[in-house]
């Protein structure tokens, strides 16, 4: 298989991140004879940088032409001062919008090495294994352009759906739930919100078709009480976009290691874009220290979603598993007994594994 591959390394981290995953994959094809063909390009705060905006054309043309989009992450406080319409964070928006990412999915689930970390007690966490799919491309980041009026007395955000995009998101969440445990959860704040009782009532109108699915609804509030009283409870978890940002965020530290969790953003046919949970972190960019595996976790994503590569796909994350319960992990993991490595270290012991499949491991 021959594809092309947009790499988006960003700020910070992001850069290190990205060529983890590339290295990976380069080991990838060549154990199953694919071809992937990579083009780099900027975006976010190198991007202003260098060009003066976080998202130029030749960024989005570049995305539009590839089969897949692998990007590290945005941001850092040297951009932090920018006008809003200028900041890192516009860039990954645009791109999101121009490719239209609408269904973002984010899986979280813990590895057994690493729940001991757990901020939650471990017998409330082990056993934890749920999808979030978050809206992504409408809601409050994307409604009429916010303003300010009355010389800054007043604020103006807006929270805007068609009823098509709750649809399509909708019935992506259905079919997540099919191929998983078929429990649904439909998050929304439906005792106070328009856009969420509309919401509601699509999640009603198509559950019809998807009678194996068993749904439930549940306010955002009480699903974010939930999330850490009750995480085994949840299978998929489907909302819109800021509700969706938020308890990402706080499911992300369930499993003890913001560092390990990957996502993919997808558009109807199956392009997407694929990038760590974790930001830039910029305190820590260069030094050799980043985990990789987010990182290389979300290159496994695109293979299994984008590409329909789902042997070579389950190799990349048993190669994240096999290294792990060896003991080794970057400096943002705890391993009971473990050894600490750096991002190159951590990348290599992964390629390894996965040149050590003997050619009859590899089927294809
Ligand atoms: C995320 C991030 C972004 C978001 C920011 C960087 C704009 O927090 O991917 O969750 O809010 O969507
Ligand atoms: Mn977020």
């Amino acid at each position: 298989m021959h594809k092309k591959v947009v790499l988006l390394p960003g700020d910070g981290i992001g850069l290190e991140v990205i060529h983890a995953a590339k290295d990976v994959l380069e080991a990838i094809a060549s154990q199953f004879n694919h071809t992937f063909e990579f083009e780099t390009h900027l975006i976010g705060g190198s991007a202003i940088d260098t060009e003066g905006t976080p998202l130029p054309d030749h960024t989005v043309e570049a995305c539009q032409r590839a089969d897949a989009v692998l990007l590290g992450a945005v941001g850092g406080p040297k951009w932090d001062q920018l006008p809003s319409h200028l900041r890192p964070e516009k860039g990954l928006l645009g791109i999101r919008k121009a490719l239209d990412l609408f269904a973002n999915l984010r899986p979280i689930k813990g590895f057994p090495t690493l729940l001991h970390a757990s901020p939650l007690k471990e017998e409330v966490v082990t056993g934890s294994d749920l999808l979030i799919v978050r809206e992504l491309t409408g809601g409050l980041y994307f409604g009429q352009p916010s303003e300010r009026r009355d010389n800054n007395q007043t604020v103006v955000d807006t929270l805007a759906y068609t009823r098509h995009e709750i649809e399509r998101i909708v019935d992506k969440a259905f079919q997540s739930a099919q191929l998983r445990r078929g429990h649904l959860t439909s998050v929304d704040k439906a005792n106070v919100l328009e856009s969420s009782k509309l919401w509601r009532e699509v999640v009603e109108e198509k559950k019809i078709n998807y009678p194996d699915v068993k749904v439930e609804h549940l306010l955002v509030d009480a699903a974010a009480m939930k999330l850490i009283t009750n995480p085994t409870s949840f299978d998929v978890i489907v909302t819109e976009n800021m509700f969706g940002d938020i308890l990402s965020d706080e499911a992300s530290v369930l499993t003890g290691s913001l560092g390990m969790l990957p996502s993919a953003s997808l558009r109807e046919d199956g392009v997407g874009l694929y990038e760590p949970v974790h930001g830039s972190a910029p305190d820590i960019a260069g030094q050799g220290i980043a985990n990789p595996l987010a990182m290389i976790l979300s290159a496994a994503l695109m293979l299994r979603h984008s590409f329909g590569l789902n042997e070579e796909a389950r190799r990349m994350e048993e190669a994240v598993e096999h290294v792990l319960e060896r003991g080794y992990h970057t400096r943002d993991l705890h391993i009971l007994n473990g050894m600490v490595v750096g991002t190159e270290e951590m990348t290599k012991l992964v390629v390894d594994f996965i040149y050590s499949l003997s050619s009859s491991e590899v089927t294809k």
